[in-house]
């Protein structure tokens, strides 16, 4: 997989994925990550990528022209599968929409900032709209860093058995049950008799029953 992303602020994105899992991915060649900087597609010697908004208001819009050249000279290299916009009007992110994405070859996401992009580039460009929840950013990087880590840790490779996404919560609909390591009592605290019985197929029956329990208590709108 290849993500390109569109920000005025690289050095903002670039430190989540120079560390973990996401280091690992990337090394490993099992995806590609790219940041353009928006500032390098203007031509103007200010490199200005916004301005006031048409009709007065407070807040910059960013211009369509350097998000067009940028885009465009990406399309010209290859085909993308989704244009994402990120904003606090999107979509609300979530372990399905993660799930899908995860399963294309190239996407670009253009992370917006001040009062966001001129509305022409969402008509003319943008296939998708995200938001990482009902909150404002100070702009879309830390929102796309969130989404390229929900993307990339279930790329086929990323994780190993031990942290396999499939028994991610959310996953199955559902919270993840509760965990435990060593050790096996603490502080008159003990780990449930059950997981250290050796019985995998009981094992598996309670971390059904406790992700059940847990959803119900903790996120009872998940349940159909
Ligand atoms: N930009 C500003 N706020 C945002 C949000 N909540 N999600 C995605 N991008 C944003």
């Amino acid at each position: 997989m290849r993500i390109d992303i569109i920000t005025v602020l690289p050095e903002l994105l670039k430190s989540p994925f120079e560390a973990s899992i996401l280091k690992r991915a990337i090394d490993k060649g099992l995806v590609d990550v790219y940041f353009h900087n928006l500032r390098d597609y203007t031509d103007n010697s200010y490199k200005q990528v916004d301005d006031y908004q048409f009709g007065g208001g407070a807040g910059m819009v960013m211009m369509i022209e350097p998000i067009d050249k940028c885009i465009t000279e990406l399309k010209s290299q290859r085909n993308y599968d989704e244009v994402i916009y990120m904003t606090p009007d999107g979509k609300t992110l979530n372990q399905k929409i993660s799930n899908g994405l995860s399963l294309l070859d190239n996407i670009i996401i253009l992370c917006g900032h001040y009062k966001g992009v001129d509305q022409r580039v969402r008509d003319l460009f943008i296939t998708k709209e995200i938001s990482i929840g009902d909150y404002v950013l100070s702009g879309g990087e830390l929102g796309a860093a969130v989404l390229c880590d929900t993307i990339i840790r279930l790329l086929p490779g990323v994780l190993n058995n031990e942290t396999s996404a499939l028994t991610d919560s959310f996953q199955d609909g559902l919270l993840a049950p509760p965990v435990y390591t060593r050790p096996a009592e603490y502080k008159g605290l003990k780990v449930p008799e059950v997981l250290l019985s050796g019985n995998f197929g009981k094992i598996e029956q309670w971390r059904e029953e406790k992700a059940q329990e847990r959803t119900e208590q903790l996120r009872p709108d998940l349940l159909p």
